[in-house]
């Protein structure tokens, strides 16, 4: 279980976060939703370490992450993806797969002199392990493609797969469905509820609500750094302070 509790964070005078408090249950997904500047991906950047909050405590199993300790937060099974993919785009697909993994003891130097039979293990477990989260993306057939010829839909799975490298405990995904199309939209659906069976924790921020309908167990609502509120989504497109927010805004100028 991931747990928020009472986070608040202050950019100058701005109060981006404003005693946030959100659980998200392994096995699930956890859906983040409000309008541009709601405080989305700033409460992202405290869950994974980014930011240190003013206030507040974020627990994963009852046990405080170390909140501002990007790589220690990562240690402990907690990875995110941006809004925009980070990828080395001259490297192939499966080179970058090598590079999201968390404990490579190939790049500690006493390793590679000492314990030479113990790195080819690992590349040669991680070269397993990435091929079949390719295959599991349906991206397998690119893997000798370089990374920077995909298209951004597939670039974005890309960076799911390379979260998945480290195998963490929790997910932290920042609108993967933007600017991505329909058919490569499904199979982000698909793979996001293949984690979720195998008991991860996932946090999605997304605009679109056919997906957070079709994927999120419960959702929660942000709106000027708070919450203002949270049920299935079946719930939160009936809450009538939602609505009044911004679902009933016209379709064109709709961002939930
Ligand atoms: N590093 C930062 N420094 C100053 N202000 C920030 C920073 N990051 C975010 N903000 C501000 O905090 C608010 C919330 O931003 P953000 O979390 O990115 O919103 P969302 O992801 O919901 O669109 C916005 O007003 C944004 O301008
Ligand atoms: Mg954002």
């Amino acid at each position: 279980m991931l747990n928020v509790t009472d986070v608040s964070l202050s950019f100058g005078g701005l109060k981006a976060l404003d005693t946030v408090s959100v659980a998200a249950a392994p096995g699930a997904v956890t859906g983040l939703i409000g309008p541009n500047g709601s405080g989305k991906s700033t409460l992202l950047n405290v869950i994974g370490g980014v930011y240190l909050p003013d206030l507040g405590k974020v627990t994963l199993n009852g046990q405080a992450l170390p909140l501002g300790r990007p790589d220690r937060v990562a240690k402990r099974g907690v990875g995110r993806t941006f809004q925009v993919p980070k990828l080395a785009h001259r490297l192939t697909v499966f080179q970058n797969m090598l590079a999201g993994e968390r404990d490579h003891c190939g790049e500690s130097l006493p390793n590679l002199f000492f314990r030479p039979g113990r790195v080819a293990r690992q590349e040669k477990e991680a070269s397993g392990r990435a091929s079949t989260i390719l295959n599991r993306l349906g991206m397998y057939h690119k893997a000798n493609d370089l990374a920077g010829s995909l298209s951004g839909g597939q670039q974005k799975l890309l960076t799911m797969g390379m979260l998945l490298m480290a195998d963490p405990a929790v997910l932290l995904l920042d609108e993967p469905a933007a600017g991505v199309n329909p058919v490569l939209i499904e199979q982000q659906v698909a793979f996001l509820k293949t984690l979720r069976d195998e008991g991860r924790i996932v946090i999605l921020i997304e605009h679109n609500m056919d997906m957070i309908a079709n994927v999120c167990d419960r959702v929660y609502v942000l709106d000027a750094g708070s919450v203002i509120a949270s049920g299935t989504p079946h719930e939160i497109r009936a809450n009538e302070t939602v609505i009044r927010s911004y679902l009933g805004q016209p379709a064109n100028t709709q961002e939930v």
